[in-house]
């Protein structure tokens, strides 16, 4: 088993995806650990993206993911990283495979509905950036 750390980023959230990707979440047998809705303030989502801190698209990333609420979960299951990563289809949705969650209901490349971690080390500093360990439901 491995975990992986989503978010259900503001397009979705506005355009009411949030059941339908949760749902989504239960059919592909991904176990909750922990889930919130939250809104990131410019400076946390800096923070968690920082990462990508030297990428041209980094600011507006940020002021984007700062823009509106999110939810933020950690799932569990086997291959969880690649797997939610399958789920969810290619960064820009016009690249998605049909069926994905991005080709379903993300708007563009940016605003592209959900986030996945890239890798196993990566889904725990994600985990650990939204939740300490007694949030987390074993
Ligand atoms: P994510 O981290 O959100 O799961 O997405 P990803 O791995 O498919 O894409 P990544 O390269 O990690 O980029 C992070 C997010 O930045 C936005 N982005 N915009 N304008 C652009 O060219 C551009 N490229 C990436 C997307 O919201 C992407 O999900
Ligand atoms: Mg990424």
């Amino acid at each position: 088993m491995s975990k992986t750390l989503i978010m259900i980023k503001p397009d979705a959230v506005k355009n009411k995806h949030v059941g339908d990707i949760i749902a989504r979440i239960e059919k592909e047998g991904f176990k909750i650990l922990g889930m919130k809705y939250l809104q990131l303030s410019m400076e946390d989502a800096k923070q968690f993206y920082k990462v990508h801190a030297a990428r041209p698209f980094y600011n507006d990333l940020c002021k984007y993911m700062s823009s509106g609420p999110i939810v933020a979960a950690a799932l569990e299951r086997e291959n969880a990283v690649a797997h939610w990563r399958e789920v969810i289809g290619a960064t820009d949705p016009k690249e998605a495979k049909p069926g994905t969650i991005r080709a379903l209901y993300a708007e563009s490349k940016e605003a592209n509905a959900v986030h996945g971690s890239d890798s196993d080390e990566n889904a725990e500093l994600e985990i650990s950036f939204f939740f300490k360990g007694y949030e987390l439901v074993p």
